[in-house]
């Protein structure tokens, strides 16, 4: 993807707001990165500073589990649950998942049943409960604004994760990984307490016989039914005529664009064009993915440029270019406050402080069947010898995809399941190849991994940025650290927001 237009907005209305949108939002969007790598301490300290941080509202379910049932060390989970709009639920969670002493060593987490497009109750409640504790501790003791970040595709649990988020008075939302041309209308409605409804995707399923994902925020009794804020919807995109679509097909309005390229961490939008791969197998982009930001500023929205734009002269350049700002990711993934462990983070900055760390995108690796990237650091999946020693076990299951069954019936299956399960769901034993199980991988860089019942212990994934080196700029001399506050200094470098 390209950005070297210079941006004049067509309108006088657009223009004006652009400008009056760039009076009301800050310049760095620090991005969602899933799984609990923007956790609440991330986005807090990020917002603290003026900017805007996010949650990652990715399998939030699970991660309230395990913080849990590793002591809710601090007391956090426990203090965000007291003040949630659903005591006894909340009381229900703590009396089931919470273990004062942590878990014994090499005890399994205790895990959700998966999710499926039947009754959801439980799974529903601590999607609910998580997405409401993740906001309401990074808008903690502050008045910065706070946003959360989901993926469009990983779907069954969005809209209860929105709900929590929304009491929690979540200011943004943002989503990427899929068309999210339905949230918008969704959050209208769970504004109003009211039924939202998505449509799940079904392999071997026209589009319009999709079966629905329904959510009704009136069944959990006890929170009050004046209506919530409803808040910005930001989709994630990287063409105009997604933008385009989003600004006059979506069941709602949306308040400005992401607009990220394929240098960005965690999951790419493929090419455009036809499928073409480089010498290291990963995926060829070209003009066909240039996005023409002179069209998508003529929308009128305000718009933040993502992937490999951390650092100064990238913000300036993208305000040039008319953008609002920039959204950054890999610079935050690897500061202090980041939810990745102490010991990930040390390799990778001691790696990039010795030579550089190679960045693979990956075209296989996500089930999701979009390029993911994957930084090649020792003892993390990146190493295929690794991988392919790990038990294939599929016992999170949200990167799962819905498909037909035979009888008529929808069930779920993960390319990086075990081989015969997926064929025996009708799935294709060479798609599997290459697969990887990013839900206990990521989890596993977040510090929770587990451990399976094969006696082993899952092991780390690690997703960046291709301009992971641009951490090098925040690297001082004796110090392997950095923080949030240190990122937005820097990029703020001689500007006043
Ligand atoms: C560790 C990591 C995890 C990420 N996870 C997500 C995610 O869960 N959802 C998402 O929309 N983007 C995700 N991203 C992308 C970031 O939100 C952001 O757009 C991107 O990192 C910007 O490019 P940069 O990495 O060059 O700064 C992730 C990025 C990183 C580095």
């Amino acid at each position: 993807m390209r950005f070297d237009r210079n941006l004049t907005p067509h309108s006088p209305s657009a223009k004006e707001r652009v400008e009056s949108a760039l009076r009301e939002w800050p310049s760095i969007i620090q991005g969602g990165m899933g799984i609990a790598i923007s956790h609440w301490p991330l986005a807090r300290a990020v917002s603290l500073a003026g900017q805007l941080g996010v949650v990652s509202g990715t399998s939030i379910d699970s991660v309230l589990l395990r913080r849990l049932q590793d002591g809710d060390v601090g007391g956090h989970m426990r203090r965000a649950l007291a003040a949630s709009p659903w005591p006894d639920l909340a009381e229900q969670v703590i009396s089931r998942y919470f273990r004062p002493d942590g878990r014994m060593p090499n005890q399994p987490y205790l895990r959700l049943p998966l999710w499926t497009l039947g009754s959801n109750r439980w799974q529903e409640t601590l999607a609910m409960l998580g997405g409401f504790v993740e906001v309401w501790l990074a808008k903690s003791s502050h008045a910065g604004r706070v946003g959360i970040n989901l993926l469009t595709k990983l779907a069954l649990p969005n809209l209860a994760v929105l709900y929590g988020a929304m009491q929690a008075n979540v200011d943004v939302v943002l989503m990427g990984a899929g068309i999210p041309r339905e949230i918008p209308g969704a959050l209208d409605r769970l504004a109003d307490h009211e039924p939202a409804s998505l449509r799940c995707e079904v392999a071997g399923m026209p589009s319009a016989e999709s079966p629905l994902i329904r959510f009704d925020p009136r069944s959990y009794e006890g929170a009050s039914q004046v209506p919530l804020r409803r808040p910005a919807f930001f989709p994630i995109i990287s063409s105009y005529s997604l933008a385009l679509l989003m600004a006059k097909k979506a069941t709602g309005k949306v308040q400005g664009f992401v607009i990220e390229g394929p240098t960005a961490g965690g999951h790419n939008a493929p090419p455009r064009g036809p499928k073409r791969y480089d010498s290291a197998g990963q995926p060829v982009y070209d003009e066909r993915d240039a996005v023409d930001l002179d069209a998508v500023a003529a929308l009128g929205y305000p718009f933040w440029l993502a992937g490999g734009f951390g650092s100064p002269d990238a913000l300036e350049t993208a305000r040039a270019q008319g953008a609002a700002g920039i959204q950054v990711g890999t610079l935050f993934a690897y500061c202090a406050e980041s939810g990745m462990t102490m010991d990930l983070k040390k390799q990778a900055v001691a790696t990039v402080r010795a030579s550089s760390v190679a960045v693979r995108s990956d075209p296989q690796a996500s089930p999701t069947g979009y390029p993911f990237k994957v930084a090649d650091i020792e003892g993390t999946l990146s190493n295929q010898a690794l991988y392919d020693a790990r038990e294939r076990v599929c016992d999170l299951g949200y990167l799962r995809e819905a498909y037909l069954n035979p009888a008529g019936e929808v069930g779920f299956r993960c390319a990086a399941e075990p081989v015969n399960a997926f064929v025996s769901k009708g799935g294709r034993a060479e798609d599997t190849e290459g697969r990887k199980c990013l839900c206990n991988g990521l989890m596993a860089t977040a510090g929770f991994p587990q451990y399976q019942s094969s006696g082993t212990v899952e092991s780390p994934i690690v997703t960046s940025g291709d301009a992971i080196g641009q951490i090098r700029a925040l690297l001082t001399p004796g110090s392997d650290t950095y923080s949030a506050q240190d990122v937005i200094d820097y990029l703020t470098r001689g500007r006043s927001t």
